[in-house]
């Protein structure tokens, strides 16, 4: 399976979508070792020097409807947190926070942009899966501010990774996930996703991008991965994108 290596780039994202635009395969990875427009959620950057993180994007050509390609945020989210998962030291809880961060004892270590391909004039529907974690930050190499929100594989693993083996480790539990999505297995990924849901339950604040803000109770995701919130009134409001944050944290820099 195709791997495009690249020393530096602006954002593998970027160049995933170029190769889907030229036929890329299903699985096909880009990986770089630095991005230098590396771009997160709701227009934020994702800062990628080189030797702290991984920037890999993946393009995936999933046989699924295309209202359903949505679903693609959570199942990669449940592939990274349970790959974390299982190389935490004891005691460390991983956890999943609406759509796809992907948190250690409430410190983010990893973030996924799914992007959509435009589809009309392609011959069918692919999106670019866009993955990045941090792996080898000490606390030193973090800004002030997010020392308290952020971590590391280092930090919290107790050993060092090989990039190469994580983008080999990521695609290959990425695409068996893909395939039981494919296969009628969302409802399953959507149980165990929400086992690792960080939020469910608890008091948080959405700041949508149209600066709208909802605060309430989170209920979780349905089963198009749009976040249900009950506010104070009993209202419940569906959220489909936004900057969340738990009720008594800091808020994340914007
Ligand atoms: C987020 O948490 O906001 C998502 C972060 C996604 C970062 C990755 S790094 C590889 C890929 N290329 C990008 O420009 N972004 C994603």
């Amino acid at each position: 399976m195709k791997t495009v290596f690249l020393e530096t780039t602006t954002s593998t994202n970027t160049e995933a979508m170029r190769s889907g635009e030229q036929g890329a395969a299903h699985g096909t990875a880009v990986w770089a070792l630095e991005q230098s427009a590396g771009r997160g959620r709701l227009g934020k950057t994702w800062s990628s020097r080189r030797g702290d993180g991984l920037y890999v994007s993946f393009v995936l050509r999933p046989q699924v409807a295309v209202e359903e390609l949505a679903r693609i945020t959570l199942v990669a989210g449940l592939v990274l947190a349970r790959l974390i998962r299982a190389k935490v030291l004891p005691g460390r809880e991983v956890g999943l926070k609406w759509p796809n961060d992907v948190l250690i004892n409430g410190k983010k270590v990893a973030g996924i942009l799914v992007e959509a391909a435009p589809a009309a004039d392609q011959p069918s529907f692919w999106v670019v899966a866009g993955i990045g974690v941090n792996v080898r930050q000490q606390l030193k190499d973090f800004p002030d501010h997010l020392r308290q929100q952020a971590t590391s594989l280092r930090l919290e693993c107790g050993q060092e990774f090989e990039l190469s083996l994580l983008v080999a480790e990521i695609r290959d539990k990425l695409l068996a996930e893909v395939t039981r999505f494919e296969q009628g297995g969302f409802a399953d990924i959507l149980d165990e996703w929400r086992m690792f849901d960080c939020l469910q339950g608890r008091e948080m604040e959405c700041v949508a991008v149209d600066g709208s803000v909802v605060s309430g109770v989170a209920l979780g995701p349905d089963t198009n991965g749009i976040l249900h919130v009950r506010d104070r009134a009993g209202a419940v409001h569906e959220i489909l994108s936004g900057d969340i944050t738990l009720a008594g944290t800091p808020k994340p820099p914007r």
